[in-house]
């Protein structure tokens, strides 16, 4: 009997079963919980809204990562469900020294608990961050300790360090390149990355939560491609496609992380959405951003990960100047609202001294590439304003005055196309630098 169906996969059932858990379970805690949260002081005015002194519930993202972190917990039993069941063999023969030889995948437990670790940590400190409102420059190095067990895990894990050299550059560098150690720190700045960018990109209603679900989405998509569908069920477990089960068992594993995880945002933006009734807080950009730092590094597709945050990346190169001082940042860079016709325009930084010669270059490349407004003194012509430096407010001067829910939309839409982008160049653009 020869079996021509392709395999099936009975624990991503599992996890897609808790992925709906999740988003259920996200969905019916949140209106119960949340008065708790602002009665504890976690609450914050919507900017944005006819009566700013409106104050609604905040850090509610804590609400999303405990959900998540349960359910990744009482996972683990499915996970390993096969090497717990004793063998239909063992138990024939003699059970107990037949059970107790047999290996358990010790490799892949503590990948997993590594990853849970380091989502812990980020829980933590976003939630930290909610609280204290931690200064960004101090909180900047957390998630690189966070991130420590899940690299120390890639190591264990054969920790392979070199990257293959694209085409053009071969005859320069060779076909293949060691990092070695860089390598590492470059992984460590992936989380650091994954884990700040989604913050920066903030304070419009439902913004932080839809893009780590986009970007959630975009990642399972991709693990979705890597698994199985031309190999049959025999094919598979007669180990056919044997140098690919490395690769599908780590797309797999990030499909575990990123289902329930779907379910979880998509909970919370239930309740986010504009006109939203809580707020994510740093917590939900925190432990969102580790979540993907984790299944990037562990499933080795960290190159393919930041694809996916492109409109992240841009807003972040673009906010640099303010981020490092160059030019002054406002606690709050979110778009100013016209109380009564409730538009949207971009806001402004003020400058209280000149600026620097460089931060004057700068400001006027960003102005020329319409990237920024700039008010200058009408006499001397040293900037005294700039439009503060988001992707938000950029939409704005492009756009004109719109809606907060229309800024909204133009934000998902823009998410949503750096993902298409980002499948293009992958699979696209790749071949051109790649040879396969
Ligand atoms: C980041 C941004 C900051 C932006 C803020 C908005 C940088 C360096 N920091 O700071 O410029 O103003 O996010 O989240 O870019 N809020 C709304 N509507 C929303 C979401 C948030 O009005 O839909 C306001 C609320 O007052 C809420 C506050 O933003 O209390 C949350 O800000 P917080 O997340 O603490 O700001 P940061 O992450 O420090
Ligand atoms: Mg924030």
């Amino acid at each position: 009997f020869i079996d021509a169906s392709p395999p099936t996969f009975p624990v991503l059932s599992v996890s897609l079963g808790f992925a709906l858990v999740a988003f259920a379970a996200t969905v019916a805690l949140i209106p119960g919980l949340a008065p708790a949260f602002a009665r504890a002081g976690l609450k914050g005015r919507d900017l944005l809204k006819p009566d700013s002194t409106l104050e609604i519930p905040e850090s509610i993202g804590l609400i999303s990562a405990s959900v998540y972190i349960l359910l990744l917990i009482v996972f683990i039993p499915f996970l390993f469900a096969d090497a717990l069941r004793p063998s239909k063999i063992a138990e024939e023969k003699t059970p107990l020294t037949e059970v107790a030889s047999r290996p358990f995948p010790h490799q892949q437990l503590s990948a997993y608990l590594s990853a849970l670790l380091s989502l812990y940590t980020a829980t933590l400190l976003g939630f930290l961050d909610d609280v204290f409102d931690i200064r960004w420059r101090h909180k900047l190095p957390i998630p690189i300790v966070a991130s420590v067990p899940m690299l120390i895990v890639y190591f264990a894990d054969g920790g392979i360090t070199s990257v293959v050299v694209p085409t053009p550059l071969r005859p320069y560098l060779g076909q293949i390149v060691d990092l070695g150690a860089l390598y590492y720190v470059y992984m460590a700045m992936v989380s650091t990355f994954c884990t700040n960018s989604i913050n920066i990109l903030a304070g419009i209603n439902g913004l932080e939560v839809s893009q780590a679900l986009i970007i959630a989405l975009s990642i399972a998509a991709n693990d979705l491609l890597y698994l199985p569908w031309r190999f049959t069920g025999a094919e598979w477990s007669a180990g056919m496609a044997y140098g690919s089960v490395a690769l599908v068992e780590r797309h797999l594993l990030s499909l575990y992380f990123m289902l329930p995880l779907i379910g979880v945002c998509a909970g919370l933006l239930y309740h986010n959405r504009h006109p939203a009734s809580v707020f994510p807080g740093d917590t939900l950009c925190y432990f969102t951003g580790m979540a993907f730092a984790v299944v990037g590094i562990l499933g080795h597709f960290s190159k393919t990960l930041l694809l996916f945050f492109i409109p992240q990346a841009f807003n972040f190169i673009l906010s640099a100047p303010q981020l490092f001082g160059l030019v002054p940042c406002p606690r709050h860079r979110v778009p100013r609202v016209d109380r009564k016709t409730l538009l949207l325009s971009p806001s402004v930084a003020q400058f209280e001294r000149p600026p620097s010669t460089l931060a004057t270059l700068v400001l006027r490349i960003f102005a020329a590439l319409r990237l920024t407004r700039l008010t200058t003194h009408p006499h001397t012509g040293v900037i005294m304003e700039a439009t503060n430096l988001t992707v938000l407010n950029m939409l704005l001067l492009w756009t004109g005055p719109i809606r907060e829910a229309t800024l909204v939309w133009a934000c998902v839409a823009l998410q949503f196309a750096g993902s298409v982008v980002a499948f293009t160049v992958r699979y696209g653009l790749a071949g051109l630098v790649y040879d396969g």
